[in-house]
């Protein structure tokens, strides 16, 4: 039996199969792969795994993830995917550089920088994917294996539709407090301008998630090293910070933010640097 959650600290240990729920050998070859890479059993998909929690399931087209047991609301329906083509980055709203995500990165209006950004919590790559679409080089990394896999499935699907989009992307399955560290100690034109983090929101009475990021939840964890992520980004960034919060969410423990851009459910917290 795999448990998804070997690097992250959390107490959530899900458990995991992969489905084939698709004819043709290379479906089967990407499955048998992607079992292999996650030490996970393959089961097939006229069998029930109803002796797992999760199941990563290869489709036809890609890849998703199924619950089978635990918080009911998570059950049955539609699998989640990692789906960056179905991200708005073409009418007025979704092409804004007045997105409060775009303008914490620095980003202005009539003015054409365009900030190198390392996304420390890439997670199913949407804010990488809004960042890249204004024209920002993205590297983007991710430390759980499942969430890794749906990133690279969805990055390589949404390439055919917008590659020159996806190919200001670039994703690592790592740790990325050690990936910061290593960072921090290049020279200065080898670094990130933009650290940003977008670690899990703090659970509470009014925290209203998407499905696609209470099953991300089950699987990730709560990321409570959220703190560590902080420090080793202040100290990589050569510009800024910037971090994710819930609109009245405390901030992260450490420096206090200098600047906060703010939508209607969420704030993103600047640090400068340097
Ligand atoms: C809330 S999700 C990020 C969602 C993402 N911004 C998006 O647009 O899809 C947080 C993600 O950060 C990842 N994460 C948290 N701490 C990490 C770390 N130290 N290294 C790598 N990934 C991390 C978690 O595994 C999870 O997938």
């Amino acid at each position: 039996m795999s448990h998804l959650t070997p690097d992250a600290p959390s107490a959530v240990q899900p458990t995991l199969c992969v489905v084939l729920n698709a004819e043709g050998s290379d479906r089967a070859n990407a499955a048998s792969v992607c079992a292999r890479e996650l030490g996970a059993p393959l089961c097939d998909s006229d069998a029930l795994p109803g002796d797992f929690d999760v199941a990563l399931v290869v489709t036809a087209t890609r890849l998703e993830l199924r619950v089978f047991r635990g918080e009911k609301t998570l059950i049955g329906g539609r699998g989640v995917a990692c789906n960056l083509s179905a991200i708005d980055t073409t009418t007025g709203p979704g092409r804004s550089l007045g997105q409060p995500l775009i303008k914490a990165v620095g980003i202005k209006r009539r003015n054409p920088y365009r900030p190198k950004v390392l996304d420390v919590t890439a997670g199913l790559g949407e804010d990488a994917w809004v960042l890249a679409s204004v024209g920002c080089e993205v590297s983007a990394c991710e430390r759980n294996p499942v969430t890794y896999a749906l990133l690279a499935d969805g990055l390589r699907r949404a390439s055919e539709s917008a590659p020159d989009i996806a190919a200001r992307i670039d994703i690592t399955r790592s740790d990325s407090v050690s990936v910061l560290k290593q960072v921090a100690m290049s020279a200065p034109a080898h670094r990130p301008a933009v650290v940003y983090l977008d670690p899990m929101f703090p659970l509470g009475r009014k925290t209203a998630e998407r499905k696609a990021m209470r099953v991300l939840r089950m699987i990730c964890g709560d990321d409570p090293d959220a703190d560590q992520l902080l420090q080793a980004a202040l100290l990589a960034a050569t510009n800024r910070v910037v971090v994710k919060r819930p609109l009245r969410g405390a901030p992260l423990p450490g420096p206090a933010p200098s600047v906060c851009h703010k939508g209607k459910s969420l704030r993103f917290d600047v640090y400068p640097v340097g």
